[in-house]
């Protein structure tokens, strides 16, 4: 997300729109990739992202093939580095990789010749959750732009949290970060968010209230003192969803620890949350951005403004 313009994700949001039109149709499939090769490159574990990935590309006609690390060489030994030099000498046209390490997707894409998106590095980013977010709220909203956007929970492990900030701050949205201090990276507010350590004043008047999992696979220790705790003080239930406006809609990236950051109750009501939602978009927002590439591969225009 980092250095896109405002003009440019309007333009991948608009491209979207056309492909979530598309999925609703009993024939979903293109051929504008088609001859083309997309890898998926997996180092962490994905399902909602891995799926969708796979499905965009088959939907525009792409051949697809999945790699995973429990099956692969990397299980052998071999670098990051290595393995993308091999996939390289395959010709792909796109490689879709996710990393556990921030940074290393970048990396890899000064190493080969076709495009490379970010599935998520780390705890750096995650472009296209924060498009899918964007199209999710634009879709019921209607605009991005002055919505205040609470996001509750694991800030500091968090790539999704960080594609957000980014995105809605340069859409022009207001963005809260609510969480206990241990979970948020130190001087979070240089990335232009209001602070609070309480959900109820935290939530107070927002548009969207965005939760997210306890990444504790990301974790070096303990950063909460216990789960039960945790709930109480940051789970979305129904009391503290009262705080936020009467009509403020809940998102999760998936995938949800029930009872630890949400409450059932809440994340299952169809007023409210948009979480499935989410997932629709998610295919249509993928499909907007290898269109967008295969452009760039064919010399076909880009239609994204400057
Ligand atoms: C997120 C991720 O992998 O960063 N999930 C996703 O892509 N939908 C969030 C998470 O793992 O909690």
């Amino acid at each position: 997300m980092e250095g896109l313009s405002p003009a440019e994700i309007i333009a991948i949001l608009d491209l979207a729109e056309d492909y979530v039109a598309q999925n609703r149709q009993i024939d979903k499939k293109q051929s504008l990739l088609r001859g083309r090769t997309q890898i998926n490159l997996f180092f962490e574990s994905s399902t909602r992202t891995r799926t969708s990935f796979e499905l965009a590309g088959k939907r525009l006609g792409a051949d697809v093939i999945n790699m995973s690390v429990a099956t692969s060489a990397i299980k052998k030994g071999e670098t990051l580095i290595d393995t993308a030099m091999t996939l390289n000498a395959m010709h792909p046209d796109v490689l879709v990789v996710r990393h556990p390490d921030s940074g290393a997707v970048n990396l890899l894409s000064r190493k080969v010749d076709g495009s490379v998106i970010n599935a998520g590095d780390g705890s750096h980013e995650h472009p296209t959750q924060a498009l899918l977010d964007a199209l999710t709220i634009r879709r019921r909203l209607g605009r991005l732009n002055g919505l205040t956007v609470a996001i509750c929970g694991d800030i500091m492990h968090s790539r999704v949290a960080r594609s957000n900030i980014l995105l809605l701050n340069t859409m022009g949205a207001r963005v809260r970060v609510i969480a206990p201090p241990t979970l948020l990276p130190v001087e979070v507010e240089r990335l232009g968010v209001e602070v609070h350590h309480d959900m109820r004043s935290g939530l107070a008047d927002c548009d969207i209230v965005m939760m997210l999992r306890l990444q504790t696979e990301r974790m070096k220790g303990a950063f909460v003192p216990s789960i039960r705790e945790y709930f109480h003080f940051y789970g979305l239930d129904r009391d503290k969803l009262a705080c936020a406006r009467p009509d403020a809609l809940v998102m999760h990236p998936g995938p949800m620890n029930r009872g630890i950051e949400i409450d059932p109750d809440v994340a299952d009501d169809i007023h409210r949350s948009v979480i499935r939602e989410q997932v629709e978009m998610g295919v249509a927002v993928r499909m907007a951005v290898l269109d967008l590439l295969s452009r760039h591969l064919s010399n076909r225009p880009v239609a994204l403004a400057q």
